[in-house]
């Protein structure tokens, strides 16, 4: 297999990396990744078969298609609070960037194509209920809604143009090399620098939590066993209020709860997630294996060993987005 993966430096992308090298160790795994400020060099497991580029760059694109046989798209912007901050780029990587990926797939001859979606392109949920594959199109961000149009593009090439076309829509992920301006890294960091930790509202929003290993366990599955044009939900039946996990994570920190400060809410920020995949456990013969209490001390003691890493990408850009961010709530 010659797999073309995009976004490979993020956090997502470069535990599938490293996950791959570990499952499918014969495997030629190219990684095209931009390094924006979420791609980082030092979450790569190794340089080898890295193309630093732009998935919107289509003659980049051109010559690495060229002998592949899947791609797994997972470069993207995936920041809900960037997203509100500034929702241009957005386009022009989620949307623009998947076509390019599309048509180079396409003209390559590329066998199968997975676009790694997400649970947000449902919108939002009331107290009951979780969405499966039927659930109407509903996102409420520019992320969201971007990633949205991207599903709707990958599809229509498997309608128009008969192309293997896989989406996968995944719950919020945790684990290692997650960039830490998303909730869970972004408290461990905040609490082990004694900083304040800033919960949205009341911080009784509700995300459904899957440790990033079991999601790319799923993405494999879907690469090796899914049909194509079909679109599966991933997720691991995990639901909890942000500020539960915020005070479990100072409680497996031993910090203070009096560190977590309730700041102004996200704009349109979104009730409750909440997966239905019983189609990717039926038709893929996947399930979850990482029990969330397990995972959650396992990702706390990774950023307690892996400080450097977290610093590092905490200076510089990441400064003016925080102060940007959080300055005026
Ligand atoms: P991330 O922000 O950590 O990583 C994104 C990567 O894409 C970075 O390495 C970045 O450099 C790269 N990239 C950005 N723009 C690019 C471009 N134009 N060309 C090439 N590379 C580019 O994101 P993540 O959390 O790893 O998410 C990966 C994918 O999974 C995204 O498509 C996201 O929508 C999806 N997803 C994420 C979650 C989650 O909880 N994190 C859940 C479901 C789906
Ligand atoms: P996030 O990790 O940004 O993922 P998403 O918005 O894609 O679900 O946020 C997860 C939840 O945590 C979401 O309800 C927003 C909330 N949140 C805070 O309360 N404070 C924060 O500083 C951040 C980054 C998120």
């Amino acid at each position: 297999m010659n797999l073309l993966v995009t976004g490979g430096a993020g956090f997502i992308g470069s535990n599938f990396v490293r996950f791959l090298r570990r499952e499918r160790p014969d495997w030629k795994v190219v990684n095209l990744d931009k390094l924006t400020y979420a791609g980082n060099a030092e979450s790569l497991p190794d340089a080898r078969d890295f193309v630093h580029g732009d998935i919107a760059d289509a003659k980049l694109v051109e010559r690495v298609m060229r002998g592949v046989d899947a791609v797994v798209n997972l470069a993207a912007e995936s920041h809900v609070d960037r997203s509100i901050l500034g929702p241009g780029v957005f386009v022009e990587t989620n949307v623009g960037g998947t076509q390019v990926l599309l048509d180079g797939a396409r003209q390559a001859g590329v066998k199968r194509f997975v676009q790694v979606s997400t649970d947000e392109v449902y919108g939002s949920l009331g107290p009951t209920g979780k969405f499966n594959e039927n659930s109407p199109l509903r996102p409420s961000s520019p992320y969201s809604a971007s990633k949205a149009a991207a599903d709707l593009l990958a599809l229509s090439y498997a309608h128009t143009f008969g192309m293997d076309v896989v989406v996968t829509r995944c719950s919020n992920n945790y684990g290692p090399y997650q960039f830490p301006e998303k909730l869970i890294p972004l408290m461990i960091a905040n609490a082990l620098e004694g900083r304040r930790l800033p919960v949205y509202g009341d911080g009784l929003q509700i995300r459904d939590w899957i440790h990033v290993e079991d999601h790319c366990r799923a993405l494999l599955a879907a690469l090796e066993k899914s049909r194509a044009g079909e679109v599966y939900n991933v997720g691991s039946d995990n639901e909890w209020p942000n500020l539960r996990i915020v005070s479990r994570l100072l409680e497996i920190l031993g910090k203070p709860a009096e560190l977590i400060e309730h700041v102004k809410d996200r704009p349109g920020h979104d009730r409750r997630y909440a997966i239905d995949a019983s189609k990717a456990r039926a038709e893929l013969g996947w399930a979850p294996r990482i029990d969330f209490s397990d995972g959650l001390v396992a990702t706390v003691d990774w950023y307690v060993k892996n400080r450097g890493w977290w610093e590092r990408v905490r200076t510089g850009e990441y400064r003016t987005y925080y102060e940007r961010n959080y300055g005026a709530r």
